[in-house]
């Protein structure tokens, strides 16, 4: 765009110039009139070439990710950033369909989980990834709702059950989807929600935080990631 120089200030000029009677004005006015000219030639010669580098690009990508999961300010740490490979390279492998981050609040789980879901767009693992915090107090509606949005699909049924198998229609017809279940306190049960079978089905995939391993281990999940505490120096970064 730096290619374009503005002669909207300048062409104002040259109108006030036209409107003075002034005789001796009137070289002015050709001078900054032909100058003019010759800027827009340049600007049509510089429109010319980005259309012509234009052509190289067959198609424009959206990348469509929730802005919950565009976690912009994330730092990255040589532990955290081991720990992201490893959650990445479970998040591959055909046997496993949920992963967890455990650890205590503050610890940087949402975090983690949230550039997980931003590099398994970017590296295109899943097509889809959608995020929800299930809290304290989980209210499976809401969390039905939010993760239906998150793929396109509003569910107007108030009845549970009936939003579980929108949901879990919406789910399906996606090759591979990342849900992440943000701050899990309790078991959840997923089969409630229309989760549980689409992971069966292997449609998507599940990873969620949580502060507590009991609760990954009845929800069964496969692969539990322990999330520890930053050195000493990188915790002073956030001090
Ligand atoms: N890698 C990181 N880059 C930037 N900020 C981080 C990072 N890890 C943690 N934080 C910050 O630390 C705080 C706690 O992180 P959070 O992910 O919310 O923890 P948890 O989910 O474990 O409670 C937040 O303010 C978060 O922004
Ligand atoms: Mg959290």
């Amino acid at each position: 765009m730096t290619k374009f120089r503005s002669y909207k200030g300048r062409s104002r000029q040259c109108d006030d110039l036209l409107k003075t009677p002034n005789g001796s004005d009137k070289q002015s006015q050709v001078k900054l009139r032909y100058s003019l000219g010759k800027e827009a030639q340049k600007n049509i010669r510089a429109i010319d070439g980005l259309l012509r580098e234009g052509k190289d690009y067959d198609k424009v990508y959206s990348i469509k990710l929730p802005l919950e999961v565009r976690s912009s300010s994330y730092m990255n740490f040589d532990s955290q950033e081991l720990m992201i490979q490893d959650v990445l390279e479970a998040l591959k492998n055909d046997k496993i369909d949920m992963v967890a981050l455990c650890g205590m609040g503050g610890i940087g789980k949402t975090k983690m989980a949230k550039e997980i879901g931003r590099r398994v767009k970017d590296e295109s693992l899943f097509d889809k990834v959608a995020i929800t915090v299930v809290s304290q107090s989980p209210s499976l509606t809401k969390i039905q709702g939010e993760l239906a949005e998150m793929l396109g699909k509003r569910l107007d049924a108030e009845n549970e059950r009936v939003r579980a198998n929108e949901l879990y229609s919406r789910l399906t017809e996606e090759k591979k989807v990342l849900l992440i279940l943000d701050d899990v306190w309790k078991p959840l049960d997923i089969e409630a929600i229309g989760v549980y079978h689409a992971v069966q089905e292997k449609s998507c995939k599940i990873l969620l935080t949580s502060r507590d391993k009991e609760a990954c281990n009845v929800m069964r999940i496969q692969k539990i990631f322990s999330v520890g505490l930053l050195s000493e120096e990188k915790r002073g970064i956030f001090s």
